[in-house]
């Protein structure tokens, strides 16, 4: 049984792992102040060139989330999603647990636009009601699509005329950056957004996330809103470490284009037997829609998750490739598909 529900089946790419083997002998700083995550975070600035981005590494994606917005929000502001965005679905209410409203509004295809916020802004009246603060988006976004350069920069153009930040989720920035579609560089990322991370754990290593802060305003004691959500690791060094493997050279892109073309592979193969997709293609996460009758034939070999039911035929099913997925099970996927009115 292969598996193609996410892209944390996996433990890190070896790289990653001969580096942290390489270190764990050798004494380091606590608290992630150790000389290694300080040249991860050198790596990290020249990348995105913005020397005065603050950078901090955590431990998974919720704990980034709820840090980032309670950090960011005072206690009467809200924050704008997407309905699909993962802390609307699937942070088992960690925002709202830090006293911060999400305003929801229904999407196509889990991209935000400034006419979904300027509904939400439109809402808003006096002292009444939540006001809203900062924009959550992701990209990829939980449908695995992504955003263009010029929607991300109408978004932070929108936010800075309507006073609010801007925050980009990148659990899956590295696929969306290494997709075949992007037009985002590393640099338009820090310019056109407040605040973002850069997510590790679902590319090559074994966890992490660097949140890199860029609006002056939000770097303030940043620190302490780590500390006290109980996510400043004594052992921060082992973070460290894995974002310097990861950006000591293009092992982060490498390892993205990796997963990208893996999905690729599925979603050519998919679109070529005629099958639809739920949403535009261009990331490592695809939502073909398949003939109830096949999707079973492919569970006997195949794990995924079965997404949205379409019709009393067809399904919509996710399916996830990573940094390690192995194209030997990426053909045999698509020789089931491809065989599958045929036998
Ligand atoms: C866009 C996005 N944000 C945040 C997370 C949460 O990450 P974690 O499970 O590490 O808390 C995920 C995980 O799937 C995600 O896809």
């Amino acid at each position: 049984m292969y598996s193609f529900k996410n892209d944390y089946s996996e433990g890190c790419h070896p790289q990653i792992l001969q580096l942290l083997s390489k270190y764990s002998l050798i004494q380091q700083k606590g608290y992630g102040e150790d000389d290694l995550s300080n040249k991860a975070k050198a790596l990290i600035k020249q990348k995105i060139q913005s020397p005065n981005a603050s950078i901090h590494f955590v431990s998974g994606g919720t704990q980034a989330n709820i840090i980032v917005l309670a950090a960011s929000l005072r206690p009467h502001e809200s924050v704008v999603a997407a309905r699909s965005g993962h802390i609307c679905v699937h942070e088992a209410g960690a925002i709202e647990a830090t006293g911060h409203k999400i305003e929801m509004v229904d999407t196509e295809t889990g991209k935000l636009t400034p006419n979904h916020i300027q509904g939400i802004i439109d809402k808003f009246e006096d002292h009444h009601m939540t006001k809203p603060k900062m924009v959550y988006i992701s990209n990829a976004t939980e449908l695995g699509t992504i955003y263009t350069k010029e929607e991300l920069k109408n978004l932070y153009v929108f936010c800075k005329e309507n006073k609010l930040y801007l925050y980009l989720d990148g659990a899956r920035i590295g696929s969306a950056l290494a997709s075949r579609q992007n037009d985002i560089s590393w640099e338009d990322l820090a310019q056109y957004t407040d605040v973002c991370y850069l997510g590790g754990t679902k590319n090559g290593a074994l966890l992490g996330e660097a949140i890199v802060i860029l609006h002056e305003d939000l770097k303030k004691d940043f620190l302490f809103h780590i500390k006290q959500r109980g996510a400043l690791l004594a052992k921060g060094s082992l973070l460290g470490i894995q974002f310097y493997g990861l950006f000591s050279e293009d092992l982060f892109m490498s390892l993205a284009r990796h997963a990208n073309e893996m999905a690729y592979l599925m979603a050519d193969s998919i679109q070529k037997k005629g099958y639809l997709m739920l949403t535009p293609v261009a990331s490592n996460q695809i939502f073909p829609i398949l003939p109830n009758d096949l999707i079973q034939k492919l569970l006997l070999d195949f794990d995924f998750y079965i997404w949205k039911k379409i019709n009393a035929e067809q399904s919509a099913i996710r399916l996830v490739t990573s940094w390690a997925t192995e194209e030997k099970f990426v053909r045999d996927f698509c020789n089931i598909i491809e065989g599958y009115d045929l036998m």
